[in-house]
């Protein structure tokens, strides 16, 4: 009798078995999502020039992030307020073709259709205002947005990726009136050793007693 063809098959399954698991578990869209960077309307948003560049402070636009569970992206106001016809003077360099748009929008009362980018499903609750409130800058979830021409998503979102952080926080912490400075945080803070941070006396271990409470683990803080 001739065996090989049963030894083959127990062999290409106990090969093939894996590689499918490992395929369906990469390829669920949680992996893909990294990088997620849908094209915006028109010319656009540069982070890149407005909050690296010109410096602006994320709080300036997004006006919510520290009171409320939600983020906000700006209104048209808030760009129509610098970008008026005759505001930036004759030195800006940003041609009347590449912010039409806003004036347009403006004009019309209409709001720009930028694409959401973050997303947590609708069953697992995410209060954006408790994280940054506990010093966990933009710059962990985010990435560096001051360096992006276009925003493109950064981290995962998943369970795994919330739970790593809340079973051990102090590592993510920074100074509380840092967490909107990506260029301070990024360099002189995370460019450390933990070991080696300190700002104005605060160290990873002591920013991790001014938490309110230890981060849940709990199923039901965020699923109810
Ligand atoms: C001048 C206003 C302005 C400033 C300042 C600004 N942003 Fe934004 N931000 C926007 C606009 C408009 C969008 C929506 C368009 C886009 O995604 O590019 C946006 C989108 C985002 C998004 C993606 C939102 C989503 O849909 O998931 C993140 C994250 C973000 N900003 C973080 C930051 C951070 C961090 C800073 C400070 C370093 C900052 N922003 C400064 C206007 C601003
Ligand atoms: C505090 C003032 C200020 C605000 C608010 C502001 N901008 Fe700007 N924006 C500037 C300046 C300054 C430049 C650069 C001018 C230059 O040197 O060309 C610029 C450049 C631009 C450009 C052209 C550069 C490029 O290629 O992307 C666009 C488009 C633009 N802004 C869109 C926006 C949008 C959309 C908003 C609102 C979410 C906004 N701006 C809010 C000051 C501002
Ligand atoms: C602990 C991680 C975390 C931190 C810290 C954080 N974010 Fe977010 N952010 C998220 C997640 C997750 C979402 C998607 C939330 C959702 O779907 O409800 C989000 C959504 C956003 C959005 C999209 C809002 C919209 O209209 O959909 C903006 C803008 C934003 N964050 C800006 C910021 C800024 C600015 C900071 C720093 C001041 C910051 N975030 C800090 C995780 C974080
Ligand atoms: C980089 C670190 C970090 C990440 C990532 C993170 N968290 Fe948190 N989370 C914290 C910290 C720190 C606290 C404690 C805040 C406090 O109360 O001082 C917290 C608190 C919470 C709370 C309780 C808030 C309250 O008011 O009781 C919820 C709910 C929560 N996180 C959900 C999430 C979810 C959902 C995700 C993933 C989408 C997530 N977190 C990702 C650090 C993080
Ligand atoms: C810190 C917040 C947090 C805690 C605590 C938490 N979850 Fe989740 N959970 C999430 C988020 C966020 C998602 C959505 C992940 C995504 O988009 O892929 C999720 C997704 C899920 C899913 C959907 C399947 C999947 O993996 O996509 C199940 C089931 C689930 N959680 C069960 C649980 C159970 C059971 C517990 C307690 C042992 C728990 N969760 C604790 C945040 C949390």
């Amino acid at each position: 009798m001739n065996s090989v063809p049963t030894v083959l098959l127990i062999g290409v399954h106990a090969a093939v078995i894996p590689v499918i698991a490992g395929m369906w578990y990469y390829a669920t869209p949680k992996f893909w999502e990294v990088g997620y960077m849908p094209t915006q309307p028109s010319t656009g948003f540069n982070h890149q020039i407005h909050a690296g560049k010109l410096g602006m402070d994320c709080r300036y636009c997004h006006t919510n992030v520290e009171d409320s569970w939600h983020a906000n992206v700006p209104p048209v106001q808030t760009c129509f307020g610098c970008h008026e016809e005759g505001k930036l003077g004759p030195t800006a360099t940003a041609t009347t073709e590449k912010v039409q748009f806003i004036r347009d929008a403006y004009a019309t009362d209409t709001p720009i259709p930028w694409r959401n980018i973050h997303v947590v499903p609708d069953y697992a609750t995410f209060p954006h205002n408790a994280h940054v409130n506990a010093g966990v800058s933009c710059y962990t979830c985010h990435g560096a947005i001051n360096n992006m021409p276009v925003v493109a998503q950064a981290e995962s979102l998943s369970m795994g990726w919330c739970l790593d952080c809340h079973r051990n926080p102090e590592k993510n912490l920074v100074p509380k009136d840092k967490v909107t400075d990506l260029y301070w945080v990024q360099n002189e803070w995370f460019g450390k050793d933990a070991s080696e941070r300190v700002h104005e006396g605060m160290t990873p271990e002591a920013l991790k007693d001014t938490l309110l409470r230890d981060p849940p683990d709990n199923c039901s803080a965020c699923h109810f």
